[in-house]
């Protein structure tokens, strides 16, 4: 009687070992993560920039894309002083509009890419001689852009690129005219329009030793004046073979120690050769000698295994680096959504077939897709 009673209990037990394991195996199934998104929504935001074919609603397959795997967006060009501001008296706010309209649908954090930068900035802007005359004009920028926004744009590049390699503040026109008490004058700005926006100091090539002495630099003295800056974009133009990981982490740290989060907010890495002096992201350089050289421009229809190997494993490094710092990396946004949209076709040489996302042409998953959804996080 016992013993029926003790093979009867046994027997209980081990039947519901094994549903439970069953059940746990099942609920690992049901969790494996299956999108960008969701595979790093503890770790940070995962984003794209969104072109203005993207944005009108022309590229369905890029936006179906776009929902399912990502968390954040930029406007690629869509928001820059040119287009948004292209007259002293006109704002051209239709294609921003649909954008931060497209980020609210969706709930996802959205970037206002940027405020003061040297670069495609509207003509009329870069006549002005007058100090006070910019002061009052970027004020104006900044509180009508920023201000129809208020609430919605969750993050925004005040400043763009304002430094040079070294590390000294570049001539720009904002810098020649204003000198560089204008930095200072557009995060004060930015602040006021919208208090609750995150606001970013953004430039390329800020692993360089040099270069990240300039940003600790700027940012301390922002803080020191008690003017609020809470991040720094590091741009993330890089390449197979460079940055370092030991670069790019020692500017993490760096940053970091002041306090402000590291987001990388134009991540891109392009296979494409790169033999000439080409240092960065300038958007000036240009290379038209080059055009139409097959040396230059080798996977023309298709990436080689090999190289799409290689891809991943740069890929994977990068973002074992991400990982092992996330608690100081906010964001990670992908400079396009697939290789079709990818700037690096046309950049610096007009007309190359690119690969340096991780989407391909046919919006297909590429291995290096694969490989950063198996990362152990
Ligand atoms: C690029 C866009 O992707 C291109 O479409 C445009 O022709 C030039 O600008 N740094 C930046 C981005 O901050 O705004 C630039 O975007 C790439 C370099």
């Amino acid at each position: 009687m016992i013993n029926t009673a003790k093979i009867l209990s046994l027997l209980i037990v081990i039947i519901l070992c094994i549903s439970c394991d069953t059940e746990k195996k099942e609920k690992q199934k049901t969790n494996e993560p299956t999108t960008l998104k969701d595979n790093f929504k503890n770790n940070f935001l995962i984003g794209a920039a969104l072109s203005n074919t993207q944005i009108s609603g022309a590229d369905k397959n890029a936006i179906n894309l776009l929902e399912k795997e990502f968390n954040s967006i930029t406007p690629e060009n869509d928001m820059k002083w040119e287009q948004i501001h292209p007259e002293k008296d006109s704002f051209y706010f239709e294609i921003a509009d649909k954008y931060v309209g497209l980020g609210l649908k969706e709930n996802m954090h959205i970037v206002g890419h940027t405020l003061v930068w040297h670069s495609q900035l509207a003509p009329w802007v870069q006549n002005i001689k007058d100090s006070t005359e910019l002061a009052s004009t970027i004020k104006t920028h900044i509180n009508k852009v920023v201000g129809r926004y208020k609430g919605k744009i969750d993050t925004w590049d005040v400043v763009n690129e304002a430094l040079n390699e070294d590390g000294t503040l570049r001539e720009s026109i904002f810098l020649n005219v204003m000198g560089e008490k204008y930095i200072a004058y557009a995060f004060k700005l930015a602040a006021h329009a919208d208090p609750n926006a995150k606001l970013v100091y953004n430039d390329y090539n800020l692993w360089k030793p040099e270069k990240r002495a300039g940003v600790v630099r700027l940012v301390k003295q922002l803080q020191e004046s008690g003017v609020k800056i809470d991040g720094v974009g590091m741009q993330a133009h890089w390449s197979l073979e460079g940055p370092s990981i030991e670069d790019i982490e020692n500017s993490i740290i760096a940053y970091s120690q002041l306090g402000v989060k590291v987001s990388f907010t134009e991540l891109d890495v392009t296979v494409l050769p790169n033999p000439w002096d080409l240092n960065g992201a300038a958007v000036e350089q240009s290379y038209e000698q080059y055009e139409g050289d097959p040396k230059m421009n080798p996977y023309p229809v298709k990436l080689t295994d090999s190289a799409q190997t290689q891809l991943a494993k740069r890929y994977q490094d990068i973002f074992n680096l991400f990982l092992k710092h996330q608690d100081k990396i906010s964001r990670v946004t992908f400079w396009g959504v697939n290789d079709g949209s990818s700037w690096l076709n046309n950049w610096p040489i007009q007309g190359r077939t690119n690969h340096p996302l991780l989407f391909d042409r046919q919006f297909q998953q590429k291995e290096a897709y694969k490989t950063l959804l198996n990362l152990n996080n």
